[in-house]
């Protein structure tokens, strides 16, 4: 059986950026995958978050990973600093991980010009991040646009060993939903809907209220022409919020423009926000219940984490074995 595997930071709250260009799509992916779906803590080190925050985040992420449909028997879902592999195999990388191409990773460039806190770590992500994915012998990364560029790098790695040691690691394929894969910010329709935007009416959080979502719609930006249709350069942000709507409501594009024939720009906002709403209902549900029970949640993570390091401890013995380390 092939693997799929992503990650996610618990540096934030999770916005229906990540859950419409991701997360919706994992839930059947272990019908044809061993579905693995990590919280990479680790990484969200490299940002200046409190551990309160982390921890939090850490935690409502996986409840609501449950919440949204991704059943913890039949997908391993784990926080990456309980897999001890993930820190053995990214510094053991690092050393065959390039100074140069570390620093052409555009990330890399956004996070640290102009920043005060250019740690080690956040030139090496993309290593750590490298490492997450080679340990499982992943097949395929659902990842957004923004991580191509991680990717490449995760696969010239994985050639340059196998290049040098045999057939060690699993070369890895990117995999982006077509259509849902980029939800824009709604005050900013041109840049990717962050889950740390500075303006608060940008992103829309998966656990926001109702009230809170129609107020963030409402305000979204549009444009003066008055007429629904699909047209990123023109209309960006009303394609962005078709985009939304299509995603919630499974629809095309084009179907789902079909349903604004001769609409108004109130009359469309009400209706991609009832449908967002409606959709994003019974998860929340769901998430205030599973949140309360503490003990199912850690449970899940403590099963789920000793599944994941029993596959990373095969590859960390070929790779250790490679590269002439103790193995016993
Ligand atoms: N860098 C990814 C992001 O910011 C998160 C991530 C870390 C990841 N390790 C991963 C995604 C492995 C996929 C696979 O979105």
């Amino acid at each position: 059986m092939k693997t799929v595997f992503s990650g996610v930071q618990p540096t934030n709250k999770l916005t229906i950026g990540n859950y419409l260009g991701a997360m919706k799509n994992w839930v059947d992916y272990h019908k044809d995958y061993r579905a693995i779906f990590s919280v990479v803590d680790l990484h969200s080190l490299t940002s200046k978050i409190s551990p309160e925050e982390r921890k939090r985040n850490s935690f409502e992420i996986v409840t609501l990973y449950i919440a949204l449909g991704l059943d913890p028997a039949k997908n391993i879902i784990y926080y990456q600093s309980d897999v001890k592999e993930h820190s053995e195999l990214a510094w053991i990388l690092n050393c065959y991980a390039y100074m140069g191409e570390l620093s052409r990773m555009t990330q890399f460039k956004d996070k640290s010009t102009g920043q005060e806190n250019v740690n080690l770590g956040l030139f090496a992500y993309p290593v750590l991040m490298a490492s997450d994915i080679l340990l499982y012998q992943t097949n395929i990364v659902p990842v957004g646009e923004d991580q191509t560029q991680h990717l490449e790098l995760t696969r010239d790695i994985a050639i340059r060993f196998n290049n040098l040691y045999g057939d060690i690691f699993q070369i890895p394929e990117k995999l982006t939903p077509k259509l849902t894969a980029r939800i824009k910010g709604l005050q900013n329709p041109e840049k990717k809907m962050s889950k740390s935007s500075e303006e608060p009416n940008d992103s829309v959080f998966i656990l926001d209220s109702p009230e809170l979502i129609t107020k963030k719609i409402k305000r979204a930006v549009t444009d003066s022409e008055g007429s629904v249709y699909y047209d990123v350069e023109k209309k960006p942000g009303v394609s962005n919020l078709l985009t939304i709507y299509a995603g919630v409501t499974k629809k095309t594009i084009e179907e789902a423009t079909k349903d604004f024939e001769g609409a108004n720009y109130g009359t469309f906002k009400k209706i991609v926000c009832e449908a967002l709403i409606e959709d994003l209902s019974p998860i929340q549900k769901e998430f205030e219940k599973l949140i309360k029970d503490e003990a199912y949640i850690k449970e899940v993570l403590i099963k789920n984490s000793e599944k994941a390091s029993a596959i990373a401890k095969e590859t960390i013995y070929k790779v250790k074995e490679a590269v002439g380390l103790p193995v016993r």
